[in-house]
């Protein structure tokens, strides 16, 4: 159990705030490409509690700066998208996308006052679909050769959606890998050929025709076991079957606020969880695959079934029960809220409320990703807080280059052999695939 003034330290992420300082120093999803993809480029964006503009500016170059008019406020994200800058429409304020005033119309000729008026504009960069935003002091980090990060644009695909939760809670439930076992189990099994873009829906490890599904329901008890590493955490499930075999399934945190997962035997998603304010966050996934380039469009459309446009929020939700259906819960799923695993996992962090009061909770064993992971962000907070930044995972004299992968696979070895499999599998993967993905 934590002291209330601890789950606010953890949570909260205003600026100023201990946590909020930690995660502004990382680069953070801020929207999708594809948002910037209509007529016009100019998205708002709520991003750990600042309210900003997102906008391509004329010569086809992104700004991210503060979304209310320096002058009285009004909101920038229905300025007209002119002169190489923003224009409020109150009154003709022009901001160019570095945040700086370029023009006040209505003032007197010959007024020099704008050059002193700037709004907070924030470094912004697109990597593979997602527009990245650093929100902290000084230059941005370098991004580390994370194999998302490597892949071509053919081989990710990226999406959004939104959680209405504290964003710790929903980074929670990607490092606790017993809960599928659980929460995503589903009482009947499908041909792994039929489940392109979804995860478990394909085989449990290459060479076994073991459902993934199956698995998860058979083997409910995983063994954990939790390493710390230079980007945050290796989890490790261990799932001990019968005739001397194990099920090896490896995933990760990515402080301060993603994980990656294997999703299928050909793709990996890396899901970040930011904040949008304290109760509200995205998730933002980007699907990389080791094989086939992506089918974007299947993919998109699989999603936006599930999801209403603009804040891609989800179609079920707390409002209609999360599509609940008890006939299904007897019979077909764990839940009976359906086949799409986000919502299961959106239903898991949403009801524990919108901040998890973490003085009543009791945590096991197979909470040991959870812990380890809070202790990491307590190390970072009073790292920070003493000026010592190089207490914070992949920052400080870090040559990103050279944080690479991270494996994230499913394998089934001999149990006596289930680490070097492990490995093997994920190097055999790295080998076969189309793109440089070695390590
Ligand atoms: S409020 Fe924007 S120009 Fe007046
Ligand atoms: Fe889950």
């Amino acid at each position: 159990m934590m002291s209330r003034e601890l789950n606010d330290r953890l949570t909260r992420t205003g600026k100023g705030e201990p946590a909020g300082e930690v995660l502004r120093r990382y680069w953070q999803p801020a929207a999708l490409g594809d948002e910037l993809k209509g007529g016009r480029p100019v998205v708002p964006v709520t991003l750990l509690g600042e309210r900003l503009v997102l906008f391509r500016d004329n010569e086809g170059e992104l700004g991210l700066i503060g979304r209310h008019c320096l002058h009285r406020g009004a909101d920038l994200c229905f300025g007209r998208r002119e002169d190489n800058g923003l224009r409020c429409p109150f009154h003709g304020w022009l901001y160019g996308r570095d945040g700086q005033c370029l023009e006040q119309p209505g003032e007197p000729e010959g007024s020099e006052m704008h050059k002193r008026i700037r709004a907070t504009s924030y470094p912004v960069v697109e990597r593979n679909g997602i527009v990245f935003a650093y929100l902290g002091p000084d230059e941005p980090p370098a991004f580390p050769n994370f194999d998302c990060f490597r892949a071509p644009d053919s081989h990710v695909f990226a999406f959004k959606g939104l959680w209405e939760c504290n964003w710790l809670q929903a980074l929670e439930i990607g490092i606790d890998p017993a809960h599928a076992s659980f929460l995503h189990r589903f009482l009947e099994d499908e041909d792994p050929k039929e489940g392109y873009g979804r995860q478990f829906r394909d085989s449990a490890a290459t060479g076994t025709n073991i459902p993934m599904t199956q698995l998860l329901r058979d083997y409910p008890r995983p063994e954990i076991r939790v390493e710390e590493t230079d980007f945050g955490l290796r989890l490790t499930a261990l799932r001990h079957m019968e005739g001397g075999l194990t099920h090896v399934r490896v995933t990760n945190q990515i402080f301060p606020g993603a994980i990656c997962i294997p999703m299928s035997r050909e793709m990996t998603i890396t899901q970040w969880h930011v904040p949008v304010d304290d109760e509200t966050c995205y998730w933002y996934s980007l699907f990389t695959s080791f094989d086939r380039p992506v089918d974007k469009d299947t993919m998109r459309e699989q999603r936006l079934r599930e999801h209403s446009l603009p804040d891609y929020a989800p179609l079920k939700n707390r409002r209609n029960n999360y599509g609940y259906c008890p006939e299904e819960q007897a019979a077909r799923t764990w839940t009976g809220m359906g086949f799409d695993i986000n919502v299961h996992d959106q239903w898991a962090v949403e009801g524990m409320g919108p901040i998890q009061d973490r003085t009543r909770e009791h945590l096991g064993a197979t909470d040991a990703g959870i812990v380890r992971y809070r202790r990491m962000l307590r190390a970072a907070i009073d790292g920070l807080a003493g000026g010592d930044e190089t207490a914070l995972p992949m920052l400080g004299d870090v040559d990103a280059a050279r944080i690479a992968g991270p494996l994230s696979n499913d394998a089934i070895a001999d149990t006596a052999d289930w680490e070097a499999a492990s490995m093997r599998a994920d190097l055999e993967r790295r080998a076969a695939c189309p793109w440089d993905a070695s390590i």
